[in-house]
């Protein structure tokens, strides 16, 4: 009998890329300690980058990736930009049911091509937190009609290497059709919409706004 290789993080590198440069380019720019990483899989490059990082997912294959720290810490520490006081956490859940986890305990919240985190995770950012989402199963096109989020980078991926775009970001996020930036469609699709000028991603922070109607309630 043939044994299944063991799947790791390195492995999910050759269909995804490394995606590390980027966490440390969002890390460098904005004050990011802990991370929430909802719908993981095997993508460990967050930690590459952020001191504290608590994943999750619902495939019992990421669990037994996470629950071999040995691993884990092996390829963390295989990178040049290695740091020495990681903190890994992972979470074996349905990030749509309740978590054990602290509202606003994080400074950032990653969505990648993994349903609707912001609507059911966004509890857990802290008030003037970070959501990091792409459009792909809709999250950044929600997040773009979300009055309590400012878009403040747009993540661009080009042969292995990402740069963040800071400056003039009302070119970013216009809907080719202006019909299908509805969110109960967005909701209902579970896609994102197309934008004249595309991204890999965009960074979105929580605002004033945010902050005032939570105070109201
Ligand atoms: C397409 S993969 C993306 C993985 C990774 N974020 C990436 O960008 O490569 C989607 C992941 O989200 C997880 N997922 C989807 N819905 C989930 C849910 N409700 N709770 C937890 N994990 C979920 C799946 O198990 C899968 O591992």
């Amino acid at each position: 009998m043939t044994r299944a290789p063991t799947l790791t993080w390195s492995s999910y590198r050759q269909s995804i890329g490394d995606r590390s440069a980027m966490f440390a380019a969002i890390a460098s720019t904005w004050d990011v300690d802990t991370a929430l990483y909802p719908g993981c899989y095997l993508d460990l490059s967050p930690s590459a980058a952020i001191r504290s990082v608590t994943y999750l997912d619902i495939d019992p294959r990421a669990a037994r990736y996470f629950a071999d720290t040995e691993l884990v810490e092996a390829e963390l520490a295989a990178r040049p930009e290695a740091r020495g006081d990681v903190d890994v956490r992972f979470l074996h859940a349905d990030y749509t049911d309740p978590l054990p986890l602290d509202e606003g305990a994080f400074d950032l919240l990653i969505s990648l091509y993994a349903g609707p985190v912001w609507d059911h995770c966004r509890r857990y950012l802290r008030p003037d937190g970070l959501f990091l989402a792409n459009a792909s199963h809709g999250d950044a096109s929600l997040a773009a009609l979300d009055p309590t989020l400012d878009l403040v980078a747009a993540v661009h991926h080009r042969e292995g290497r990402y740069r963040l775009d800071t400056a003039d970001l009302h070119r970013y996020l216009v809907p080719k059709n202006p019909a299908a930036a509805d969110a109960a469609l967005i909701r209902r699709n579970g896609r994102g919409i197309a934008y004249t000028r595309p991204a890999f991603a965009y960074l979105f922070r929580r605002n004033a706004k945010m902050l005032a109607g939570s105070r109201a309630e």
